[in-house]
């Protein structure tokens, strides 16, 4: 079989079972089998997969079928400046994350040094972005999941910004070393009942410890908020990433904990994203 043909059938099983991007997530999986760029397909559409190959990509296909996310297929994904290994078990890094780069970069914009703290670090794209644009900050990336972890650890040494942060596997609320400039999460916050409405990718195959806020989605950032109280310097800031439809709740959170609201910013898609705060004496 040739490569435009593999894209055909591949594509033809994929909308089969209702995966949006077809064409797009097979030329993605064969360009992975390959080991080559994307153009490489287009240009070398009559070119000859041997068999070997062809067993490798039906069986992504077959994975795709059934759901599983790209990101988890081809291990990889872009976020912000770099990419990131991404391993099953542990959250694909989401575009809406990034602004809380941005928030991060634009606040610290004249600090040379800041010592910053990231709860619940998944595949370390937060906190590896921000040491990665400014090298004279250092981190500490905490998680509950180990798998996280060593993900993280990874993705340091992929960005080569290992020498300048450490991981510790540990539940946020067990966790309380060094004092911080900067504490900054993505804390799961989505409903416990509201998972199953999320898109089957999701809710099949990412993991339920990265996504469960709790009865009402707060159970977790409110951990966050707490440990955030203590851990911080007077006037250290605290980002934190929320539902689209949390914002009244957690600003009366940080309100209560002792926290000045400085700024709400949106997500691409409009939605309040990510709360900045600071803490106040
Ligand atoms: C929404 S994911 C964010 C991952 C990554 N920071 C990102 O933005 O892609 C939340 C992370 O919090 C971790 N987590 C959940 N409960 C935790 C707890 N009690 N203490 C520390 N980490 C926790 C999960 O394992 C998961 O990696």
């Amino acid at each position: 079989m040739n490569i435009f043909n593999a894209i055909k059938e591949g594509s033809k099983i994929l909308k089969k079972n209702n995966i949006k991007f077809s064409a797009l997530d097979c030329e993605i999986l064969l360009a992975k089998v390959l080991k080559k760029e994307r153009k490489y397909l287009i240009l070398n559409l009559d070119k000859k997969l041997n068999r070997k190959n062809l067993e490798i990509y039906k069986n992504l296909i077959n994975q795709r079928s059934y759901g599983k996310p790209i990101a988890y297929l081809t291990k990889k994904k872009d976020f912000w400046n770099s990419e990131f290994i991404v391993e099953e078990g542990t959250l694909i890094p989401r575009p809406d994350t990034e602004v809380l780069i941005e928030a991060t970069l634009k606040l610290f914009k004249n600090r040379d040094y800041a010592n910053i703290l990231d709860v619940g670090v998944g595949s370390g794209c937060i906190i590896l972005s921000i040491l990665n644009e400014k090298p004279c900050f250092y981190g500490t990336g905490i998680d509950i999941s180990s798998k996280s972890i060593i993900l993280s650890k990874l993705n340091a040494k992929k960005l080569s910004v290992e020498n300048r942060v450490k991981f510790i596997k540990t539940d946020v609320d067990n966790f309380s070393n060094g004092k911080y400039d900067l504490i900054i999460s993505n804390p799961p916050y989505i409903n416990s009942n509201k998972i199953k409405n999320l898109e089957k990718d999701v809710r099949n195959f990412e993991p339920k410890l990265a996504l469960d806020g709790g009865l009402d989605g707060t159970f977790k950032i409110l951990k966050v908020i707490k440990k955030a109280s203590t851990l911080l310097k007077s006037n250290g800031k605290l980002i934190l990433e929320i539902g689209y439809d949390q914002k009244k709740i957690i600003m009366s959170l940080l309100k209560k904990k002792g926290f000045y609201i400085n700024n709400i910013v949106k997500d691409y898609a409009k939605n309040d994203r990510c709360v900045i705060s600071t803490k106040i004496n």
